[in-house]
């Protein structure tokens, strides 16, 4: 089973951009995050990447980044 990642918003407007897999790389999903907002994802057969824009802090099985 794949893992999750956590992303933890330290300000309002955090984007969770979501990024299709395969020959193509584009976005397929746009999340918003206010404050204090914890999303929790997997990568999938659909999401090979994300990109995550504002200040936040995400955890995942290779640590833990703090995006501030
Ligand atoms: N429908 C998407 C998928 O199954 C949902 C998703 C999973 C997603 N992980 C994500 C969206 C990470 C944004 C970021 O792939």
């Amino acid at each position: 089973m794949e893992e999750f990642f956590v992303i933890k918003a330290l300000e309002d407007g955090v984007n969770v951009i979501g990024l299709t897999r395969g020959a193509d790389t584009r976005f397929h999903h746009s999340e918003k995050l206010d404050e204090n907002e914890v999303m929790i994802a997997q990568f999938t057969e659909h999401t090979s990447a994300v990109k995550i824009r504002g200040k936040a802090v995400i955890q995942t099985s290779h640590g833990e980044v703090n995006n501030s």
